[in-house]
């Protein structure tokens, strides 16, 4: 029988705890696989007192069976990648089932110094507030067909492509009034880069199906999330892929047909990094008091992350967006802290209540949540074993979300470690 597709993808602004929810998956899948994004994600798995923070290499390398595919729809930044390589070695991580496809995009310098370059040239609100990983001009090199894909960068033509490219954006550079790379310090440099690469890269398509015809078990691990998608997040504020379901199948070469269980991650509230809209934002004492609890720093950049209600709203966007078939819920002996809990059930507009997220950039500036209040205080879950065992002011709280999207919750995080989660 063939093998079976799962995927994990985040439902809001990211940061939702998706690295959790693989690593549980990936225990007993044959490979994990990211598709989109790059080292603008942080995933953050806890085991006993050791923390992994992946940022490149899917989570699923923490199992020793499992391979960890690098999928063609990566931007891959190689010196960030070596380095996230050299620092699981040394956590005596066996890298050895790391692939790389070859038609990743590689994050070349002068991507990441455009993106700072484009950040300085917006002005005031304009700014997007990037991860400055050079996320966005790669994805657009890579549209504009000026991109170098792993399998150039580990061949001879590497040298003559990448010197024309970065003379054609040393000018640009110029022009604007910015400093211009050094080609030649460069060229060299990402040449010993490709060399420690080599051994990993590989046609991924053929590998993947041949994977599932060998009756093996797949996890596709989402990176950033739907309201940060290129074509459904909120424009402009967003990363420069497609987090949501269409990118899993464009970013690996899997088909619509193969996948099976679509796992939407969410937390009992909700966080931001970066700029734009987020209609329930709590700019008062109860966001810093998330902030607090929730630990709610970035992975990556270490940015204090914006916190606020969850907003059942714009979940049930999620779900549409990506045929969600289960939930998982992270943070809820976070939320349960409070002494009461607020669930955005609808936004104000023009004097009615709508339920239809709308990532108009007008609607969203208007618009003002309507709440739905809880009581908190939930005690200490940390032992909790099952739904069932959670009090029932907390299954009240979770009911009313799973009411709301008739999505069951098949997963309840109750910390971060390992075991801290409930799987229902
Ligand atoms: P990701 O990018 O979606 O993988 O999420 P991040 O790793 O960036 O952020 C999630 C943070 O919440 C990490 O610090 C996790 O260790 C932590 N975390 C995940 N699930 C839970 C949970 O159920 N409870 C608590 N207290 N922390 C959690
Ligand atoms: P994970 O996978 C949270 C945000 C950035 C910025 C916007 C664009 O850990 O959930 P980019 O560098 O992608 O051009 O930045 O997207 N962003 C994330 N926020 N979690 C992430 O990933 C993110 N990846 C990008 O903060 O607002
Ligand atoms: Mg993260």
């Amino acid at each position: 029988m063939r093998g079976k597709v799962d995927v994990v993808l985040g439902t809001f602004f990211g940061d939702e705890g998706k690295g959790k929810v693989i690593d549980y998956l990936s225990s007993s899948a044959d490979a994990s696989i990211r598709c989109t994004g790059g080292n603008n994600a942080g995933h953050t798995i806890v085991i006993g007192d050791k923390k992994y923070a992946f940022h490149l290499i899917p989570s699923g390398i923490l199992n020793p069976d499992t391979y960890a595919i690098i999928g063609n729809g990566v931007v891959v930044d190689p010196k960030v990648l070596i380095n996230e390589i050299n620092s699981l070695k040394e956590s005596n991580i066996d890298i050895s089932k790391l692939v790389i496809s070859d038609k990743a995009h590689v994050i070349m310098p002068y991507h990441i110094e455009f993106d700072a370059v484009y950040e300085d040239m917006r002005t005031g609100g304009n700014k997007i507030g990037t991860t400055k990983r050079g996320i966005g001009p790669t994805y657009a090199d890579k549209m504009q067909r000026n991109g170098i894909r792993m399998e150039i960068f580990i061949s001879d033509k590497f040298e003559d492509i990448a010197r024309e490219n970065f003379e054609n954006n040393n000018k640009i550079l110029k022009a604007l009034g910015y400093e211009e790379l050094d080609t030649e310090k460069y060229i060299k440099e990402y040449k010993e880069y490709a060399k420690v690469l080599k051994p990993y890269v590989r046609d991924t398509v053929n590998f993947i199906h041949n994977l599932l015809d060998d009756g093996r078990d797949i996890v596709c691990e989402g990176a950033q999330a739907t309201l940060l998608d290129i074509d459904f997040g909120t424009y402009p504020y967003v990363t420069s892929s497609n987090p949501t379901i269409g990118g899993v199948c464009t970013g690996s070469g899997i088909g619509v047909k193969e996948i099976g269980n679509i796992y939407g991650v969410l937390k009992a509230y909700s966080s931001r990094v970066g700029a734009g809209p987020y209609i329930t934002e709590l700019n008062d004492e109860t966001g810093d008091k998330i902030r607090e609890l929730g630990h709610e720093y970035g992975t990556t950049t270490g940015r204090p992350r914006r916190c606020g209600w969850l907003d059942l709203v714009a979940l049930k966007y999620a779900a549409r967006i990506n045929s969600l078939t289960g939930l998982a819920i992270n943070h809820v002996d976070t939320i349960g802290k409070l002494e009461k809990i607020k669930l955005c059930v609808g936004y104000k507009y023009n004097g009615e209540i709508v339920t239809d997220y709308n990532t108009n950039i007008e609607f969203l500036n208007e618009w003002e949540a309507v709440y739905e209040e809880f009581d908190g205080n939930f005690g200490d879950i940390s032992n909790c074993k099952s739904y069932e065992e959670l009090p029932f002011k907390c299954q009240e709280y979770l009911n009313r979300i799973e009411e709301f999207v008739n999505i069951p919750i098949r997963f309840i995080g109750i910390g971060p470690g390992r075991e801290d989660l409930i799987v229902r």
